[in-house]
């Protein structure tokens, strides 16, 4: 294949009101470094080296609209107060020439977080709260409508308040199993009213999202969802639904679509592939309960699948024939090579999360000539247990001893 993919991938690109200087994004990476949930240098050091290696737009992951958003504590969730820290970031990386995403989310019915300001967590229907169980939150409750019109609420708030902060687009998280993936997935929203039953209803919730942060930010702000393809769980959506909600989304007005697949709490190597870092999930483990139930059911609650480059790829392909819309790329891309497969089959932008992880300055290297780069990430997965660490989300495939130092 030649290099005029790559000088594509490597141009400047406009989203929107955004000219990003390439088409590589940091896909949205949980970073840790926010204790308390509250942004650090660190953290913003993190994203400026991010941009300083190249990267066009890199993505600040999983800032929750409200504290009951959390997963956990030490996440970041949108209030007046760290608006100090997510300036700090957004000049961090503006000053090395790139541009900077904020991933907004919600956890809905699966949380640990022991800061809640009501009884147990919302989503769209109640159910077994399986991240939760081990922290004493078993189960989650069903969002009321004046709960769901609160969320919509939150979600504007936190939109104003990032491009406040100087982001330069957002992300909804409408993937992973998420608050919005809840509400679009049979298999947690067994509503009777209408934000349940028909995709169409389904719809409702994510869309009325959509349109409350176009609302807050105006037309030429760019926003793009990450959906699932399939959330690689039996009686959750599959790629057909999936080329429904791309359409749905694409007529309600979003700008762009970022492709992935799974759900956190059920299936989530499905998101990622590649080793299951068991050992290294229960090394960090502070909870005596969950490092137990790690050891004991972890290979069997966790499904494993197997790493391969590109794994979405076809999936990915049967969305782009049904739009027009602007596509990002996500999963497995690890070389110079697969850019160019991606480039070729007719995506406007590759996103990477582990690759980058493992070597932060590989589109500088891509630029200097490196044209047949090839990550030496091997997938072990290993940076999934550093994200709770107080060094934050890294490598640490050479690090033998990195959880029990
Ligand atoms: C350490 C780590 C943390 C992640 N945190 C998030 C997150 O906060 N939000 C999200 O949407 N995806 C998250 N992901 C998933 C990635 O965005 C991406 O979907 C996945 O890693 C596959 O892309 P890759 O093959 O380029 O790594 C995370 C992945 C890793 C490895």
């Amino acid at each position: 294949m030649s290099d005029e993919l790559i000088s594509k991938l490597l141009s400047p690109v406009r989203l929107a009101g955004l000219t990003a200087r390439n088409r590589v994004i940091r896909a949205g990476a949980f970073e840790g470094l926010c204790p308390g949930g509250i942004p650090t240098d660190r953290l913003v050091e993190y994203h400026r080296q991010l941009a300083a290696g190249g990267v066009g737009i890199t993505t600040l992951a999983y800032c929750a609209v409200s504290n009951n958003g959390r997963t956990f504590e030490d996440q970041m969730y949108m209030h007046e107060e760290i608006l100090p820290g997510l300036r700090k970031i957004t000049a961090a990386v503006h000053a090395e020439g790139g541009a900077v995403a904020a991933q907004m989310g919600h956890c809905g019915y699966f949380s640990k977080n022991a800061e809640l300001t009501i009884p147990r967590p919302l989503g769209p229907t109640g159910r077994f709260n399986e991240l939760g169980v081990m922290r004493g939150i078993p189960f989650s409750g069903s969002m009321t409508k004046m709960d769901i019109g609160q969320t919509l609420r939150e979600f504007a708030e936190a939109a104003a308040l990032l491009k406040r902060a100087g982001f330069d687009a957002l992300e909804i998280h409408m993937g992973h199993g998420y608050l919005l993936s809840q509400f679009l997935s049979p298999l947690a929203n067994k509503r009777k009213d209408e934000y349940g039953g028909s995709l169409h209803n389904r719809l409702r919730m994510p869309v009325a999202v959509l349109h409350a942060v176009r609302e807050a930010v105006g037309e030429d702000f760019p926003i793009w969802a990450k959906i699932n393809l399939s959330d690689g769980v039996a009686g959750g959506i599959e790629v057909e639904d999936a080329v429904q909600v791309a359409q749905c989304l694409e007529s309600e007005g979003i700008d762009a679509l970022q492709m992935s697949g799974g759900f956190t709490s059920l299936s989530p190597m499905y998101l990622l592939r590649g080793e299951r870092p068991l050992q290294h999930m229960i090394g960090v483990e502070k909870n005596d309960f969950q490092k137990v139930a790690l050891r004991l059911f972890g290979s069997y609650i966790i499904k494993e699948y197997p790493f391969e480059e590109l794994f979405f790829l076809e999936q990915a392909k049967v969305v782009r024939d049904a739009v027009q819309l602007p596509l990002i790329y996500l999963g497995g891309v690890s070389s110079a090579e697969n850019m160019r497969t991606v480039m070729a089959e007719g995506f406007d932008f590759v996103a990477m999360a582990r690759a980058l992880i493992r070597d932060p300055e590989m589109i500088r290297r891509i630029e200097k000539g490196e044209c047949a780069y090839q990550t030496d990430c091997n997938y072990c997965n290993k940076c999934i247990a550093t994200l709770d660490t107080p060094s934050g989300t890294r490598c640490v495939r050479d690090e033998e001893d990195f959880y029990t130092s």
